[in-house]
Parts: C-alpha cells; structure tokens; sequence
C-alpha cells in the first residue's frame, strides 16, 4: 500500500472543490474537512443548479398532463432514466426503477420477488459485512414466508472467503444479496466471481451497491448481476432518489410493490391491469427534480471519470492509512486487500462519539457509530467505529489534520 502514496493523480482537485459550494463553510471558525462521504456526498453547483431549473422552469406532473409543462418534465424525467440505463450500461430503460434509494430498492426485491419466489425451506443469502437494510427485509420475509437467512462470515480483515460462499450455496439456496463495498470496513467484496457460484446454479444475485457506486465504474452487464442498486445521495446526487436495476425477464415477471397511479394500465372493480416495465414499479408521483439530479450528478462524475477517481481516492486511502497507524492506539477495523477509500478505527480506552465530537471542533466531519451493520460490530467485538470516508474533493491536507486532530484526541484522553 505505502508505494501507492507517491502516486500522481490526475484530478484537479481545487476545480473539483470549487464545484461544491458547501465545501466553503467554516464550522467553528474552521476550514471544513468532509470526510462523512460515506453517508451522503456533497452536490457539486450543476447538481443544485439542476433541481432549481426543474422548479423555476419545469415543474410539473409527469405522464399525465398534455400541457406544455407536463410535457417538459416527463422529458426531463425519462431523460434523466436514459442517463441512467446509459451510465450503468443497462440493456434498456425498461431495467431502470427509480425509488428512493437501496433500502427501498431492496425492500422492493423482498416484497416482489422474495414473496413470489421465495417459501418454506428456502434460503437467502447474504454476508456478514451487510448494511441493515440487506438483512432486515429478509428476515421479515423469513418470519413470513418460513425461509432461511444464512451468512456468508467475514474473516479478521473483513473479507468474505469464495470457498464459504461455494459451501452456503445449495439447491435450497434462491437468492443471493450481497453487497459491493462495505460502509463499515472498505471491502471491494469479489462480486463478480460470487455472481458467477450463484448463476452456475442459477440462483438470482442483488447487488447492493450503494457504497461501490461513488467509487467504480458499474457495468450491469459486465457484472451479470440479475439486480443493483443505487443511492443517488452518496453518489453527489439529491437524497431521497436512487435506482433498482433489474434484469427485464426477471422485472417482467415480478409482481408490483405499491399499488396507485401510474403504474396501472387499466383500473375497474373487476380486475386491474399493470403497466408496463418500468412503470410497474413506480407507483404514485416519483421524485422527478430528484432524477433530475441524479443524472445530472451521474454527468458530472462522467466528465471527470473513474479512473482519475479510483486514483485520487487510492491515494487517499493509502496515505491516510499509513498515517492513522502511527497513532499510539489507534487500530483500523477492516484490513482487506481490496479496499475502497473508507477507513474505520477504533482508538484504545475512547469511545467513538467522543472521538467524532472532538473532531468536529476541528472541523473535521468523520462518522461515530456502528454505522448500521451492527454483526460487523459483534464480530470485532465492539459497539462503534469512528469511520473516515474519502471521496474526489478530499486532500491528502484533510487527511493531515484528521491524524493532527486525533493525536490531540489522545493527549486529552490520555
Ligand atoms: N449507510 C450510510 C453510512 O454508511 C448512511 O453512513
């Protein structure tokens, strides 16, 4: 890892900065250091600027009306879909649902497929890394429909070992969810060759990847994965919208999720007929200046690339590792060989609250807690991390006054 913290990057990061108006706020008289991308990015001006246009200029029900502003923002709204089938490589808009971000989506999946798919004796499988939201819904699917979670464990490093998930695979086994990169430890999970195990019993796999999307290039297609997520906040997009793909067979043959307007094609007391793909699945008025905004999100990370991304934050990750280490103390959960810029500590006798509030007065915005994925805390034996998240607007300058701000951390708790 130490040879990468000498890597040049190409990102211009003080034009990435200045992109972001939030990141000029001086909290406590400081300069801000974000580094809580993890649980939601920042919106770069384009972002803001694209939402205010839908409000100023095309506010309006989509699909509905015939007037010119209704027609204005049904093209906003299924050009923003376009971006997204584009920006993921999907096959067609009809694998593109909008919702409002994975918990839904994965919600959408339990509901849908795993209540018309999935019974007694079957099984679900996920990892021990998971995120809340990719083990509750199953395990309320599991009370209701008599079906089983099983758990792929993590090892010390938080990684998953492709033998467990061959071993847990089996003829009962109907679904595999499992995430990309983990929130709490920075695992790139071997998605890819877990995909692979399950299709060669043609088992479905979920991707959730709320976390690996702000991080990699995502090519459903390349990935062969049946469904992915997407949370369009972490990815410098609004809150409250996000994207389920879904292979069209599998979506075509799902029941809907919320039943209302717009996903019907027919309404009477003597039946109802759906919509098609990928109305179906969007009941009710969506989230349009959200989609919006995604997709103008999804632009602007085109324009600057992965690659130059992936480098910077890489970068990042290394330097920042190695100089979190030299804190008397400090030991960072989660040592996978393949990680994403995220990094999570714990730091000897100091609770992770205090830590993040005393940071914070430097102006340093980490994350505290157990960051939803409260196994991962049982298996390290802990009940909280402090959890530092980079993205492209970060500096190796950022990363300096995190470790200046916990060496004060440690002077003061001793
Ligand atoms: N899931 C988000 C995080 O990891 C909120 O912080």
């Amino acid at each position: 890892m130490s040879d990468q913290t000498h890597l040049t990057t190409a990102l211009d990061v003080d034009a990435i900065r200045s992109d972001f108006p939030i990141l000029q706020q001086k909290p406590y008289g400081r300069e801000l250091a974000y580094l809580d991308n993890g649980a939601t990015a920042q919106k770069p001006q384009c972002v803001i600027a694209a939402v205010n246009t839908y409000y100023r200029e095309q506010n309006s029900n989509i699909h509905r009306g015939v007037h010119f502003l209704s027609e204005k923002a049904t093209k906003a709204y299924e050009g923003a879909r376009t971006t997204v089938k584009n920006f993921l490589n999907a096959r067609s808009e009809k694998e593109i649902v909008f919702v409002r971000g994975t918990t839904e989506a994965i919600n959408l999946i339990a509901y849908t497929f795993g209540r018309s798919q999935i019974g007694e004796g079957d099984e679900i499988l996920v990892s021990e890394m998971e995120h809340h939201s990719n083990i509750v819904p199953w395990q309320i699917l599991c009370e209701e429909r008599g079906c089983t979670l099983k758990v792929v464990p993590i090892s010390d490093s938080g990684e998953i070992s492709i033998e467990d998930v061959q071993q847990l695979i089996n003829e009962r086994t109907k679904l595999v969810s499992m995430v990309y990169v983990s929130n709490s430890l920075g695992t790139v999970n071997p998605i890819k060759k877990v995909i692979d195990i399950a299709h060669s019993h043609d088992i479905p796999v979920l991707v959730d990847g709320a976390q690996s999307t702000p991080h990699m290039r995502v090519d459903v297609q390349e990935l062969g994965c049946d469904f992915y997520t997407v949370s369009g906040h972490k990815l410098f997009g609004p809150t409250g919208i996000g994207v389920l793909y879904g292979r069209e067979e599998i979506l075509e043959n799902m029941p809907p999720f919320h039943g209302g307007g717009d996903m019907i094609r027919s309404v009477s007391f003597s039946g109802t007929e759906y919509n098609s793909l990928p109305f179906k699945f969007e009941a009710g008025t969506p989230n349009i200046a959200g989609t919006i905004g995604l997709a103008e999100a999804m632009k602007y990370v085109d324009s600057i690339g992965y690659d130059a991304i992936h480098a910077h934050e890489q970068d990042l990750l290394a330097y920042a590792t190695e100089k979190l280490q030299t804190i008397d103390g400090l030991r960072i959960i989660g040592t996978a060989e393949n990680k994403a810029s995220v990094i999570s500590f714990v730091m000897d006798g100091i609770h992770p609250h205090d830590i993040g509030s005393f940071v914070d007065r430097q102006g340093v915005a980490i994350r505290v807690g157990h960051h939803c994925t409260q196994p991962v805390m049982e298996k390290f034996g802990i009940p909280a991390t402090s959890r530092a998240s980079f993205t492209m607007y970060n500096t190796r300058e950022e990363a300096d006054r995190l470790v200046e701000a916990l060496q004060m951390v440690r002077e003061m708790f001793g």
